[in-house]
């Protein structure tokens, strides 16, 4: 076993994922401190020469915490992603267990996009994790109220992004869209602030007061989003709607463009009225978490002018007890 170079470009995995009865697609590392170093130990190769040791040692369950190397990430996304789909299907399985493993991948995902400046390529897995998410919310036992228990509450961007993709695409179960618009839906409030990526991470996370210019680089998130996203070429125009304009507002005066009522996508006016929920429900280091009823209340009394009215009236409906 040769001992291979350092510590960032390893990503630890989630054990579950490796059952010993398929084909690894990735090589897996064990970690070691070396001279006072954290070093990665090849344990399990994923060339099929080695496929039946591979088995005994995951068979074995030696190790508690396994890595791969940040090259494999698609190939791993993709296979826990194949992974997850039978689970979802289990009927003996929980629906707020489904809900939380999707949550957690979808989380995985979009944060080594956001985070570690890892390549678009990741984003790929964005379209696989959108129809994980899709079975689980299409699920008959399903409700808003199994969503907000699993959802995390403390406010990160790759957090935020699954957030408002699952409120998005629960207002589209609920409201029954066709499946192509419920996963566009999905697509794109994942995506929403995918301009921020582009933006300094200093700037996004500045608890304090932000400066004009600051203020004014945050705002260029929509448009920033709206070339990434065509850059990317592989997402439709609701997705790209979603992304430009969810910071819309539906009496005008919004940015980036000053749309107003009809003018704005549809999509991207439920994007918007979850986005704001989402922000209002999470915690940060300035504020705290709004309760769901407190947080709808606002919306309605102090900013029902922004939001379409009949989307915001519904989407009051669909969070309210199943
Ligand atoms: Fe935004
Ligand atoms: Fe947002």
């Amino acid at each position: 076993m040769a001992l291979t170079e350092k510590v960032k470009s390893y990503h630890s995995v989630d054990m579950s994922f490796l059952d010993s009865s398929c084909d690894l697609s990735f090589n897996i590392y064990y970690k070691t401190i070396f001279q006072n170093e954290s070093r990665y130990v090849l344990f399990a190769n994923k060339d099929p020469v080695y496929r039946d040791k591979v088995r005994l040692l995951l068979d074995a369950e030696d190790f508690t915490e396994l890595y791969i190397d940040e090259e494999d990430l698609l190939g791993y996304f993709q296979h826990a992603t194949e992974s997850l789909q039978s689970f979802i299907l289990d009927k003996e399985v929980p629906i707020e267990k489904k809900i939380a493993r999707v949550y957690d991948l979808s989380k995985n995902v979009t944060k080594q996009f956001f985070e570690s400046n890892t390549s678009p390529d990741i984003l790929r897995c964005s379209d696989q994790v959108v129809e994980l998410m899709e079975s689980c919310i299409s699920q008959k036992e399903f409700g808003f109220h199994a969503l907000t228990k699993i959802l995390e509450k403390d406010y990160y961007t790759y957090t935020h992004s699954i957030n408002v993709g699952l409120y998005c695409m629960t207002f589209g179960v609920k409201s029954q869209l066709p499946a192509g618009d419920i996963h566009e839906l999905g697509l794109g409030g994942m995506l929403h602030d995918i301009g921020k990526s582009a933006i300094p991470k200093e700037i996004v996370n500045k608890q304090g007061k932000l400066t004009e210019e600051e203020f004014t680089l945050i705002q260029n998130h929509t448009n920033n989003g709206e070339e990434i996203i065509t850059e990317l070429g592989c997402y439709g125009e609701k997705v790209l709607q979603m992304v430009g304009q969810h910071h819309e507002k539906y009496c005008g005066g919004g940015y980036h463009r000053g749309l107003k009522q009809e003018e704005i996508s549809p999509f991207a006016r439920i994007c918007k009225i979850s986005d704001v929920y989402d922000a209002l429900t999470t915690r940060r280091s300035y504020k705290r978490a709004l309760a769901p009823l407190e947080a709808l209340l606002i919306m309605k009394q102090k900013m029902g002018e922004e939001f379409d009215p009949q989307f915001l009236s519904s989407f009051i409906c669909f969070m309210g007890p199943q």
